[in-house]
């Protein structure tokens, strides 16, 4: 976009002036509940019109913001099908093309510009475009409209991608991003850390809530791997914005080894191990249960230290125990040699005297994003525990000064809004745990206590629908399963058009937006994420970065230089 935007913008009934914008064809039937029909312009080619794309229908007094949900062929006789022009006929081609041939497309309107009132605005489709109706491709001012801009200041507006035929930026409101919880789905490969990172860094960057993010591939802190011909790096949020992130680890010598020199090691004592924990990795560590429901009696008898207390006993004392209390030694041995297991993960303490969740929260209250770095612990078991654990004891902590704060209504007391990022989503989500589970809690709760989730996952079909539907934004990639694409639509009217544009996605860097942030659904061509984008949202400013930053810098500066 340059310059201003052209006048005949403001009047949703006026064409754009002539080389503005593409006239595409005209509008010859449809539905309010089917979408528009619209024959070609014998000049326009099937083959430009891809799904997805933005297109703008005049109608009389209003103007119809649309998406081109599907494209046929159609010709205006049969015989015409029955006698097709011969390879090579061009002439005959050239005489049908328009009028004996042409293409339709289906577009499905998302908005109504109309003005009411002597006020434009937007609003929600209620009728369509008259017969005849002229399309227009959408021009830059009409995304401008529609999708904000990352200059207005009253709003933080955060450009997520560009459409799929213009380099106009479509814009994501975080202000209503972070009023709920949200989704990144996509199949392996096809961006979602990319597009995770890259929303992360405009929350940062925009100051619309706090983030903790359970980092399973160790890809959001600090450097992560571009995959592509010349296998580079690409910059963490830690290094975006160095004044701004607080790391924590899991695996201490992996962090370092990568790098990162001041990044907290964080650690899980026995007794911060609910039942409710072990029934959210009860697949992972084979548990059945029975095994839990002995649990629940160890826990009631011995209380918080249960687990250690059992992984103490010999197998006599177990014996007793079990008779005493009625507990079944079968399954009860099992438990004590399965959470044997634990023992394994390097985070786990029978002890911690440090209050890390404190620490934690004292750094979200700062305004500080902390990430939770897994290095080698990064398996599904280490990473749903350690993820569930943190959150259950964060989310109270938010629980109460929530409650505080309704109560005084002091600006003060009010919590900063929180986002949690977690990845494997429906490890988390699935329907039998999302009921027990605080991620659960969390996604149906909604932004209540100020905490919502960021789900990534590969696999929204495993999610459980009423969390699914509680999804306020979904940034979608490319999904292949049936399953997968009905999951993402959950709860969302006139899915079924969506359908065939998340289909026809781009295998990478390309993603169908809808929900709360956007006023309509876009499929975009991801920002990427770059150097130009590291310096667009970066604190490049050394005046901004702390002393460690700096030091950082000069070493790294050193390093090239060779020293
Ligand atoms: N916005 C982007 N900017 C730059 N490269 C990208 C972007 N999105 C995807 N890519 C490329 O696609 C690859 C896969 O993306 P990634 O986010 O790791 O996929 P996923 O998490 O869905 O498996 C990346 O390594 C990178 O090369
Ligand atoms: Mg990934």
């Amino acid at each position: 976009m340059s310059g201003r935007p052209p006048l005949s913008g403001h009047f949703p009934n006026q064409f754009p002036q002539s080389g503005e914008a593409k006239p595409i064809g005209t509008v010859v039937q449809g539905s309010l509940s089917e979408g528009l029909e619209v024959r070609l312009n014998p000049d326009v080619s099937v083959e430009e019109m891809r799904v997805g794309k933005f297109c703008v229908v005049y109608g009389r007094r209003t103007r119809f913001f649309s998406m081109l949900t599907d494209v046929t062929l159609g010709t205006a006789s049969p015989k015409i099908l029955m006698n097709p022009p011969a390879p090579g006929d061009d002439f005959l081609f050239e005489v049908l093309a328009g009028t004996g041939t042409f293409g339709t497309v289906k577009l499905t309107p998302m908005l109504m510009f109309e003005t009411v009132g002597g006020q434009s605005e937007l609003r929600p489709v209620k009728t369509i475009p008259s017969h005849f109706s002229q399309v227009h491709e959408a021009t830059s001012y009409d995304f401008q409209l529609v999708f904000g801009s990352e200059d207005n200041p009253e709003k933080k507006n955060f450009f997520i991608g560009q459409p799929l035929d213009t380099d106009v930026p479509v814009c994501l409101d975080l202000e209503r991003f972070v009023e709920r919880s949200n989704g990144i789905f996509g199949k392996s490969g096809t961006g979602k850390s990319f597009l995770t990172r890259l929303i992360l860094s405009g929350v940062i960057k925009k100051e619309a809530a706090v983030n903790l993010i359970f980092d399973m591939h160790s890809e959001y802190g600090w450097e992560a791997v571009k995959e592509g011909k010349d296998a580079s790096a690409v910059k963490g949020l830690r290094q975006l914005f160095p004044g701004k992130v607080q790391m924590y680890t899991l695996d201490p010598e992996s962090t370092r080894r990568r790098g990162v020199r001041d990044a907290r090691e964080l650690y899980i004592s026995y007794d911060q191990i609910e039942v409710e924990d072990l029934s959210l990795i009860r697949g992972e560590l084979n548990l059945s249960e029975a095994s839990i429901e002995n649990a629940n009696i160890l826990k009631h008898e011995f209380g918080r230290n249960w687990i250690g207390t059992l992984l103490g006993m010999g197998g006599g004392e177990l014996q007793e125990f079990c008779e005493q209390h009625g507990a079944h030694f079968g399954s009860t041995i099992a438990l004590q040699r399965k959470l044997l297991k634990l023992e394994n993960l390097r985070y786990i303490k029978p002890v911690s005297a440090n209050n890390y969740i404190g620490e934690i929260l004292d750094h979200l209250s700062a305004g500080k994003n902390v990430v939770v770095e897994f290095g080698s612990q990064g398996s599904l078991l280490s990473y749903m525990l350690a993820a569930n654990i943190l959150s259950r004891r964060i989310h109270e902590a938010y629980v109460r000064k929530a409650e505080q704060y309704l109560q005084t209504k002091k600006p003060a007391d009010k919590p900063r809004q929180l986002i949690i990022t977690i990845e494997e989503a429906h490890k988390f989500l699935d329907p039998k745990t999302a009921r027990q589970t605080i991620f659960g809690t969390i996604a149906r709760e909604m932004r209540k206590y100020f905490v919502t989730l960021l789900v990534v996952d590969q696999r929204p079909s495993g999610i459980d629908n009423e969390v699914m539907s509680q999804l306020g934004t979904r940034i979608t990639a490319l999904l292949n399963d049936d399953k997968d694409i009905d999951a993402v639509f959950t709860g969302v009217s006139g899915g079924q058009t969506l359908r065939t544009v998340l289909a026809q996605l781009d295998p990478k860097q390309q993603a169908l937006v809808l929900g709360y942030a956007v006023p309509m659904p876009v499929v975009v061509r991801t920002r990427a994420y770059d150097e130009t984008f590291y310096r667009q949202v970066g604190a490049q400013d050394p005046a901004e970065m702390d002393d460690d930053q700096l030091f950082r810098e000069a070493e790294l500066a050193n390093h090239d230089l060779g020293f």
